[in-house]
């Protein structure tokens, strides 16, 4: 039986990680996980309940409260995050949680809450996870680093035709606005910015189909394997 891997794919918002990252999982049968729903998660339980993230101590209060755990969807086999039980998958992909998650997750305790779960998910291996910090800060020994990215229009069209088949209200501008500040706040925040990892693999994506993108990272995991 092949050797089990941990496979880490970063970068930018919207430039196809998940898409990558779970095409990779069901090839492997591997787990996938979604770092950035769970930051996303914790924005939520945050806007729901008026907690103030520059207070350290009410961050950590509110965090005490949070139990977040990743359930497959019978239906469609993905897999999906739930916030104290409450499956949150679609919730959390609304502009009003990508307005703020930036700024949440840029905080020092929450990354420290959400690190220790990630590596707890990783520690049999066998796992894809996507995000923005995964290759240099959650398993900076993984044996597989991808750092995926794609031009800024491509991206705003990727994500702009996402959302409008749940919201025909969403407004381009917008969305372009968000990337481009989330990509900003990422890059920027004093803890574990978004950067490529030295010994990540880039992939851009720009020009290429999902099947091309797959065919390239499948062939990237077959490297380190022979
Ligand atoms: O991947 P995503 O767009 O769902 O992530 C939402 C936000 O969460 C992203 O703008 C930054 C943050 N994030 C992070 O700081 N670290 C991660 N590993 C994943 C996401």
């Amino acid at each position: 039986m092949a050797k089990k891997i941990i496979i880490t794919i970063d970068g930018w918002s919207s430039c196809g990680k998940s898409t990558v990252a779970k095409q990779l999982a069901k090839e492997l049968g591997y787990t996938y996980i979604d770092s950035g729903a769970m930051y996303r998660a914790i924005t939520l339980y945050f806007l729901r309940n008026h907690i103030d993230w520059t207070d350290d101590m009410e961050v950590k209060n509110a965090l005490n409260e949070i139990h977040l755990h990743f359930e497959s969807n019978l239906k469609s086999g993905e897999s999906e995050i739930f916030l104290n039980d409450e499956n949150v998958e679609y919730l959390i992909r609304d502009l009003i949680i990508a307005d703020k998650v930036s700024d949440i997750a840029a905080t020092a305790s929450v990354r420290t809450f959400a690190v220790a779960q990630q590596q707890k998910m990783g520690s049999n291996k066998a796992i894809v996870m996507d995000g923005r910090d995964i290759g240099t800060t959650v398993f900076p020994d993984a044996e597989l680093k991808i750092f995926m990215t794609a031009d800024i229009a491509t991206r705003v069209e990727r994500r702009y035709k996402e959302m409008f088949e749940k919201n025909p209200n969403v407004v381009l501008e917008d969305v372009q606005h968000n990337l481009e500040m989330r990509d900003y706040i990422d890059s920027h925040r004093e803890v574990s910015p978004l950067k490529k990892a030295e010994d990540a693999i880039v992939l851009d994506n720009t020009n290429l189909d999902m099947e091309q993108q797959l065919k390239i990272a499948i062939n990237l995991v077959k490297q380190p394997l022979v």
